[in-house]
């Protein structure tokens, strides 16, 4: 059981002032906190930077470091069963994926790092078990530094969940936007208000030195860090990691950058994303080509959770991105979402999965959603699994074929959602092949939430829909039901602001 102590520390971040000495005369070095990540039954991944001028580059002179890393089975860190020193270097911005091994399943261990006399903050992290009755997932996704505070983080922490899924936008790549309130057009000749509430640093990030003071800037706030802090992360990247709706080697805008300076702008996002990330490999640059591995399989008790990369290897957007009816392009039968081997390895690891929850977590909504009332000519957001009609046609025929309860935690849309999804969507006569739970975002704000309210008779299989507040999810897995708590912000203007449940609602009432 976790103890009161760290608890504390983690559930009032406003008031967490890591536990760190001062190097003499100079800066501390673990501004950026500590994080684990990529859990198995006998590993994790150990993460933290020395960076003692954090929006600058880092701060650490060129060349090697040294770092402790301490590994206790107990938060008072007296029973050690790792003791280490690790060499950092400014290749990789003096950052640590120390890959710990040799742990026993679902227990918890807590990690500590050491520069001179300086200590981080004391982590939490815990392996997973196969054979758990019951396994507490959050899912977060969607943290746009400017538009709100990270209150859903802070709450996040106090729940103590056996692992976090992030699905993506954990930065974003735009420039800085003007502070205070803004009305702003939603559609339908509405306008609502909005609120920038603090900035990032910098115009558009593009090089490696941008990118990685912007995640410097993202994990400077407390909130996050405590959320890293307090169990493993699982993590892929969406978009704005790289740039708006980039899908695999063509950008936003084709026009403003060749194909290579596209290339080697995404090298340097995969490396900054890899430095400031408990991930175990590097991105490599092969044939004038950038590749970050980043889907995978973790298993916790109940919960088998494949986590896939739907930005890395899809075909583009169909019809000119956006929301639109269908072209021809969207029918293509061919087109991928995943690409070829990603869409092989799920298929073949759901097929043989002895789990009762099949969960999948994915950037974008599998369930569709129609923004006009006219089912003749839908308009969908192509930049979704909508825009990929026979992918996700494929990947429902698999489901539909006797995989035990599958459930998709999505991020992308800003939007909380809950739906039931059949074969065929709109039929509910249809097979009925699982569930899909969206959280809210963390602090993106959703411009398209009227446009949504509006048709939602359109849209008969979703059942929750909120995109006016911020927040996260919180799954519980036993074998018979998952239970979701739709945890939404009051406040996303405050770091403190309360944090409570909307909505509660089990797999098994579905
Ligand atoms: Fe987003």
């Amino acid at each position: 059981m976790f103890s009161r102590r760290l608890f504390l520390a983690s559930s009032s971040a406003a008031l967490w002032i890591p536990k760190m000495a001062y190097a003499e005369g100079g800066k501390p070095h673990f501004t950026l906190g500590v994080a684990s990540g990529n859990p198995t039954p006998s590993s994790v991944i150990l993460w933290t930077r020395l960076a003692p001028d954090p929006l600058n580059g880092g701060g650490m002179p060129r060349g090697t470091a040294d770092v402790r890393v301490r590994v206790c089975t107990d938060e008072a860190m007296r029973n050690a069963i790792r003791d280490e020193i690790i060499q950092t270097s400014d290749e990789d911005a003096h950052s640590i994926h120390y890959k710990l091994s040799g742990l026993k399943p679902g227990r918890e261990y807590f990690y500590q790092f050491y520069f001179g006399d300086e200590e981080s903050p004391v982590g939490r992290t815990r392996t997973t078990d196969l054979n758990a009755p019951e396994a507490k997932v959050a899912l977060a996704y969607c943290q746009h530094y400017e538009t709100g505070h990270y209150a859903a983080y802070r709450d996040l922490a106090s729940w103590v969940p056996d692992c976090v899924i992030h699905t993506g936008d954990y930065i974003y790549e735009g420039g800085i936007s003007a502070l205070g309130a803004q009305m702003r057009d939603v559609g339908g000749g509405e306008r609502r208000l909005f609120e920038i509430v603090r900035q990032h640093t910098s115009n558009e990030i593009v090089t490696l030195w941008d990118y990685r003071n912007r995640y410097a800037l993202y994990r400077s706030d407390p909130h996050l860090q405590a959320a890293h802090a307090i169990a493993p992360w699982i993590v892929a990247m969406d978009d704005h990691e790289v740039d708006n709706n980039w899908a695999a080697d063509i950008p936003q805008d084709p026009e403003k950058q060749t194909p290579l300076e596209f290339e080697i702008r995404k090298y340097a996002a995969f490396k900054a994303y890899y430095e400031h990330m408990p991930i175990e490999a590097p991105p490599a640059f092969h044939k004038m080509k950038a590749t970050l591995q980043l889907y995978g399989k973790y298993h916790l008790g109940p919960a088998l959770i494949h986590l896939l990369d739907t930005r890395q290897f899809r075909d583009d957007q169909p019809c000119g991105d956006g929301r639109r009816p269908y072209c021809d392009d969207a029918q293509d039968p061919n087109r991928t979402l995943m690409g070829k081997a990603q869409e092989a390895w799920l298929t073949k690891s759901l097929k043989s999965s002895p789990a009762p929850f099949n969960v999948i977590a994915t950037q974008v909504w599998f369930t569709s959603y129609r923004y006009n009332e006219t089912p003749e000519a839908p308009v969908t957001n192509l930049d979704s699994w909508d825009g990929y009609p026979g992918a996700r046609e494929r990947l429902s025929a698999t489901l539909a074929d006797g995989i035990s309860n599958p459930v998709f935690l999505t991020g992308d849309w800003h939007t909380a959602m809950a739906s039931t999804l059949h074969e065929n969507q709109f039929d509910p006569k249809s097979r009925r092949i699982g569930h899909e739970l969206v959280g809210s975002s963390i602090s993106s704000y959703s411009p398209w939430a009227r446009d949504m309210e509006v048709v939602r008779d359109a849209n008969p299989h979703v059942s929750y829909l909120n995109g006016q507040q911020r927040g996260y999810l919180r799954t519980t897995f036993s074998r018979d039901n998952c239970r979701a708590e739709f945890r939404v912000v009051e406040d996303s203007g405050r770091p403190d602001s309360p944090v409570g449940t909307d909505v509660e609602m089990r797999t098994k009432d579905l």
